[in-house]
């Protein structure tokens, strides 16, 4: 009888231990390395030279859309968005392309825009977009303000004009209303159009993710995989080199050799602003907040899985020369760990109340 019992303590606690020393045993060293403060984590794997900043919790909007002051102003910008009268054809608003619903993208490899029309990249979410320096996978907008004529004025997207914009809008009577309310007069001009959408997509930001909630201090908020998925994220997989700081993003450009995969017209990227030989090919870093919800993905929208993305980050193109992307030699179980954690920043789009258009 007694030999029994201690046959049986005995097992008990090889299977204990055994399960403590697995797999386990990383999850518990790394879930309390990454309760302490940020920074006291482990230190990230970011090269001499790189401008960096840690991980964090997502910053509000700049706007504070609840102010009186901006009220009027921001009914305004959400109407225009959502107007598709902006447009040539009468049938595309902004928000044809910047979905609420699809986390504000349209799910295409590329756009459709005027007739139809192919666009030449992806459309990228505007969930904030306040955040970039500069807009558009190139570049090319120095602030929203800027952004907004553009797809007024492209064939390819709204085929529209700016500078008759104003006349046709002066047509829908309920629209004096609303500049009267924004501007204190009736007077509709384009810089007043470009300002009151610039102004509403201030306010528009991704919600907190689990993540976050790990961060503010729900320690069960991550589950294993997506913590060792952070540690991946910020160590092996150097992703912190272009992807960090509260927002996901370094706010550059990088060539991440992408450019030519599967595309037969070479897109040059930034180098179309600046003309200069080492911006060829190199477009902006996108946020990663939201990332499983904003696909197809990269400028071109040509990788079809966040897998794909990450296999190719493992093992990068020589097209590529971007001195930060190195082979990684991650497994296949610390790949799908980064997808796991992926997904800890992604959170689904809430439910958005569209504007009454104006008659
Ligand atoms: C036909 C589809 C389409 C329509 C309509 C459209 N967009 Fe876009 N939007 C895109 C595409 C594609 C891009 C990326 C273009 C590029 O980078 O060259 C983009 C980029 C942007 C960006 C830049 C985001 C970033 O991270 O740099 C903002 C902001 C934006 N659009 C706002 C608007 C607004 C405001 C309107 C209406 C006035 C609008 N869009 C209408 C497809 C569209
Ligand atoms: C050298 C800088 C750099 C590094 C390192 C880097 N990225 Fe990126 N990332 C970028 C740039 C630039 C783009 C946009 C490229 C394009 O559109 O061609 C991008 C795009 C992405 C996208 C698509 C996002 C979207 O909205 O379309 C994902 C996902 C992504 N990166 C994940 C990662 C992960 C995971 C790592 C680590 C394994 C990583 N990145 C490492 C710079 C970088």
């Amino acid at each position: 009888m007694h030999k029994w019992r201690l046959i049986i303590l005995l097992v008990s606690v090889v299977i204990v231990s055994v399960s403590f020393t697995g797999n386990d045993q990383v999850a518990v060293n790394l879930r309390r390395a990454y309760s302490q403060s940020p920074d006291k984590w482990p230190k990230p794997f970011v090269d001499a030279g790189v401008e960096w900043t840690e991980l964090g919790v997502l910053p509000g909007s700049p706007l504070q859309p609840h102010l009186d002051s901006l009220k009027h102003l921001l009914e305004l910008g959400k109407t225009l968005f959502f107007d598709p009268r902006l447009s040539g054809s009468g049938k595309i608003s902004c928000a044809t392309c910047h979905q609420p619903e699809l986390s504000w993208t349209d799910g295409k490899e590329r756009s459709f825009g005027h007739e139809g029309t192919i666009n030449k990249r992806n459309a990228p979410t505007i969930q904030n977009s306040w955040f970039y320096k500069k807009l558009f996978w190139d570049g090319r907008a120095k602030d929203l303000e800027d952004q907004a004529f553009a797809p007024i004025n492209s064939e390819s997207e709204m085929h529209s004009d700016m500078r008759e914009l104003p006349r046709n809008l002066r047509g829908i009577k309920g629209y004096a209303a609303l500049f009267d309310s924004a501007y204190g007069d009736p007077g509709i001009y384009p810089d007043r159009i470009a300002g009151a959408i610039a102004a509403f997509e201030r306010t528009i930001i991704s919600r907190k993710t689990k993540f976050d909630n790990f961060l503010e201090g729900k320690k069960k908020a991550l589950n294993n995989d997506e913590l060792k998925g952070l540690h991946v994220f910020r160590t092996k997989a150097r992703c912190m080199n272009c992807h960090n700081g509260p927002m996901f993003s370094d706010n550059q450009f990088h060539n991440n050799g992408f450019h030519k995969n599967g595309n037969a017209d070479n897109d040059r990227g930034l180098y179309n602003v600046t003309h200069r030989d080492e911006d060829m090919g190199k477009f902006k870093t996108p946020s990663l907040r939201d990332v499983m919800k904003t696909g197809p993905w990269m400028h071109n929208g040509i990788p079809a899985h966040i897998l794909d993305i990450i296999i190719t980050y493992n093992k990068p193109s020589e097209r590529s020369h971007e001195k930060l992307l190195k082979p990684l030699y991650l497994t296949n179980t610390e790949i799908s760990e980064l997808a796991a954690f992926l997904n800890a920043i992604s959170a689904a789009p809430l439910e958005f109340k569209k504007p009454v258009l104006p008659e």
